[in-house]
């Protein structure tokens, strides 16, 4: 039986290890972590990670052939394959602070395999990865081999969380890199092997090393840089009348473009696409390429001007300040489906709103209280200028209350802003909602989720993105 063993049991490793195993009944399957707690819930009915389909995923194999450990020496010396699916974020301090990605805990990992290995391995970096670090991999194991060979794959991931379960059910591609060494394509086949399983041959790629490592840091910034070109148009339509969602639709017609990935938003977040442009960005400076290095900044730049866009609009809106009023937010997470709130953008947008003095009462049906009230209350990191923190002005513990429904949120509520996309959000009785709130009432709608036309038929003053502005919006200050 082939052993694989997942180093790092995370929003990638446990879903993609869980599906392997499920896919792969005659594969043994453990995923180990250094962190205890996330092993025993992974082990428990409360799952570290919502994500839509998983639970199931996880209920047929556990026990079976899909195992969580923190006994992570013992299984990685059983492996036969090794996919490390280790953190790798930007780094904070030192040299390449703020834009290169931190390989730390890739570098530990690496240097854990080398110790505890007996037999051949196969290692496959599935973290995101500057390119070139499987050079650096293989570097740290044959220095430690004891004879032992080593074949290092890259086979980046693709899944996108709150769907994570259906992207690995039908990926677009599974991408495999390695080496063009004998060794290194019987390496890629076995690994091919695996995905066979499930996924059509014609969807399995397979190239050299550097091209998959870079291809991951590409797709993510190509996807990144759709969002903020259709979050700029979004800025462009509210000034001339022009409609962002008729706009997109009539772009996205064309053939070559697509119609996917062009909602205009409060602004794209997650653990990947700001951090991997960062990782991008290092790579062009660090190989001479200034002016490539800037044209993926301002993806980044976008995405920064879209928020504060956002919370100026806000805050002009309701007579250019939001001091002592109640500001309702619904949806926290970075997206619908999924309780992660890395890089949400709802960050920005509440702490510039406390900036000005707000009360927020916030709900997200996946986000814990506790896990809104850490993200608050941590200091920005500044990626243009990584020598200082931003300093994050207190807010009173009575300026943020964080509440378990939405009717709750917006009761005495000045403003209501929607930042997550959830279904929930599009059925709730806004008129119940309109009388309950302080009049004017308004809505920002940052996913253009809502019918807008109907809430201000309710009463609602609505800014929707990208949209044209009505008359109250119109009259107000210009927004930047
Ligand atoms: P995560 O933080 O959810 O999980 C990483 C896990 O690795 C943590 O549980 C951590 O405790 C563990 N870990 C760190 N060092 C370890 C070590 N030395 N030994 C054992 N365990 C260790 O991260 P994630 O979101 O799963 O992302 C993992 C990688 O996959 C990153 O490189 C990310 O860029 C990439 N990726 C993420 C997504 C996504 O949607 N989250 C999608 C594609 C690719
Ligand atoms: C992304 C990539 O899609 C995935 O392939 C990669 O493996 C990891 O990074 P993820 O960050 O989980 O996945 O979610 P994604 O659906 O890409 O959304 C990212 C952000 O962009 C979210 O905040 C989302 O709300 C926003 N977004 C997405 C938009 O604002 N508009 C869109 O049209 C699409």
């Amino acid at each position: 039986m082939v052993k694989i063993c997942c180093i790092g049991a995370g929003y990638v490793g446990g879903p993609t290890m869980a599906v392997i195993a499920l896919k792969c009944p005659s594969i043994e399957v453990s995923v180990v972590d250094i962190s205890v707690s996330r092993i025993t819930a992974w082990n428990s009915d409360q799952l570290p990670i919502y994500e839509p389909g998983l639970d199931d995923v996880v209920k047929r194999c556990r026990g079976k052939n899909l195992f969580f450990s923190a006994e992570v020496e013992k299984h990685v010396s059983e492996a036969d394959i090794i996919f490390v699916s280790v953190n790798t974020p930007t780094k904070t301090r030192g040299l390449g602070a703020g834009k290169a990605a931190d390989l730390t805990y890739w570098e530990s990992a690496a240097r854990m395999i080398a110790d505890v290995s007996k037999n051949d391995k196969i290692v496959v970096e599935k973290s995101t990865v500057p390119v070139k670090t499987a050079e650096a991999i293989e570097k740290i194991l044959t220095h430690n081999s004891k004879g032992i060979n080593y074949q290092i794959l890259s086979n980046p991931e693709f899944l996108a969380e709150g769907t994570a379960i259906q992207d690995l059910f039908h990926p677009d591609r599974v991408l495999i890199g390695g080496r063009d060494t004998p060794q290194g394509q019987k390496a890629i086949q076995a690994l091919k092997e695996v995905y066979a399983h499930w996924v059509p041959e014609d969807r399995i790629i397979c190239t050299n090393l550097w091209s998959a490592e870079l291809s991951k840091l590409a797709a993510n910034a190509f996807l990144a840089q759709r969002i903020s070109s259709v979050n700029a148009m979004s800025a462009l339509c509210e000034a001339t009348g022009a409609d962002v969602t008729q706009v997109a639709n009539a772009v996205g017609k064309d053939a070559r473009i697509g119609p996917k990935f062009l909602n205009a938003s409060v602004g794209f977040g997650g653990s990947c696409f700001q951090k991997d442009i960062f990782n991008l960005i290092y790579i062009c400076e660090c190989n001479g390429l200034p002016e490539v290095a800037n044209y993926w900044k301002q993806v980044i730049k976008v995405n920064d001007y879209q928020k504060s866009r956002f919370v100026n609009r806000i805050v002009s809106s309701m007579f250019n300040t939001v001091s002592g009023k109640k500001i309702a937010i619904l949806g926290f997470a970075f997206k619908k489906d999924t309780g992660d709130t890395r890089e949400t953008p709802a960050i920005d947008v509440c702490k510039g709103l406390l900036g000005d003095n707000a009360h927020l009462s916030i709900y997200d049906p996946q986000v814990t209280q506790e896990q809104i009230q850490k993200d608050l209350s941590m200091e920005k990191f500044d990626w243009d200028h990584p020598t200082h923190l931003q300093p994050m002005s207190p807010y009173g513990t009575k300026q943020v209350n964080v509440v378990w429904d939405a009717y709750e949120a917006t009761k005495g509520a000045h403003g209501l802003c929607i930042l997550t996309e959830w279904d929930e959000f599009k059925t709730l009785d806004f008129k119940m909602i309109y009388d309950n709130m302080q009049k004017p009432a308004f809505v920002f709608d940052g996913r253009n989720i809502v019918d807008a036309e109907k809430l201000r038929e309710i009463g609602f003053i609505v800014y929707s993105i990208g949209k044209p502005l009505d008359a109250w919006l119109n009259d107000m200050p210009a927004v930047a």
